[in-house]
């Protein structure tokens, strides 16, 4: 079996053009989505991700606003930036991006995220609402990958999906909204991490292999069975000579053996990435329209 591939980028490209519609519904009743964006530090990874999100902000007609401090900012300094994006009445949405120079920094400034702008869903009230299926912004990596099995017709009901990788940015919010009683959910969820005996023994019984454990090509072919659909969150940058940048982009599975065995694959880049954006922006959209604060958002 050789696997199809999944799009992300026509996903996304799809999602944008159908968010445009309520991006001009929201100007038309005069409120012009805002996102606030806190770097902290010069890595490189970090600050490309920021300036993709910046460029996708500009692409969708979303204003954005960012805040660099030095990577030696006292912890004070990025909580007061933090207020400060918090109380900017232009901006509907404030991100920290992660990882902090500090990462014992990281739970304090992610809970001065104000929850009602949490559009990364890390603020641990919308964590505890998501879990208790109530309505929140959910953290993007995970709702772009429901997105990416809705959209590409994978059901959830009733399949096992082994998760590798227990982050609280990916894994763990990703197996609560799987294991949910809803639309996207129903699926039985296995959730295995560095501390599993035997992650394989797992992996081969799953419908849907979702790898997330930042560990360049983890899951090989031998791993799955044939037929599972492969969702790969990997993105790790390994050193290449080759290369212009003297790196390549690398997931998390060993994507060529998989091809050969899976149904359904997702490419490194090309596949997640795309979606993690995308939803940054469907949840900075949302709660400019007051989606939380109103209730309603998600099911
Ligand atoms: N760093 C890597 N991925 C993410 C993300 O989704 N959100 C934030 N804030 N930081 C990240």
């Amino acid at each position: 079996m050789t696997a199809k591939i999944i799009d992300g980028k026509a996903i996304a490209r799809t999602m944008r053009e159908e968010m445009a519609e309520e991006i001009a519904r929201l100007k038309q009743r005069g409120i012009h989505p805002g996102l606030g964006v806190l770097l902290v530090g010069d890595d490189p990874a970090s600050c490309s991700y920021v300036s993709a999100k910046e460029k996708a902000c500009g692409e969708a007609g979303i204003h954005s606003r960012q805040i660099h401090l030095p990577a030696s900012a006292p912890y004070d300094e990025i909580l007061a930036a933090t207020h400060d994006l918090n109380s900017d009445a232009a901006i509907h949405g404030v991100l920290v991006q992660l990882p902090l120079p500090d990462p014992k920094m990281e739970r304090g400034v992610l809970q001065a995220v104000s929850p009602d702008k949490d559009v990364d869903g890390l603020h641990p009230v919308s964590a505890g609402r998501l879990m208790l299926g109530l309505p929140a912004p959910w953290p993007c990596t995970p709702h772009g990958i429901l997105q990416l099995l809705k959209r590409s017709r994978v059901k959830t009901a009733g399949a096992h999906v082994v998760i590798v990788g227990r982050s609280s940015l990916v894994g763990r919010p990703l197996a609560n909204l799987l294991s949910m009683k809803s639309e996207q959910g129903n699926a039985t969820v296995t959730l295995c991490h560095s501390c599993t005996k035997d992650i394989a023994y797992h992996t081969r019984q799953a419908d849907i292999v979702i790898a997330a454990a930042g560990r360049p090509k983890l899951i090989t072919a031998d791993m799955i069975r044939e037929g599972a659909v492969v969702i790969d969150v990997g993105v790790n940058r390994v050193e290449d000579a080759s290369a212009k940048k003297g790196y390549r982009l690398c997931g998390d599975t060993d994507f060529e053996g998989l091809r050969e065995k899976a149904s359904l694959i997702t490419p490194v880049p090309g596949g997640v990435g795309p979606m993690t954006i995308t939803m940054l922006i469907y949840n900075t959209v949302q709660s400019a329209a007051g989606a939380w604060s109103g209730g309603g958002a998600h099911g």
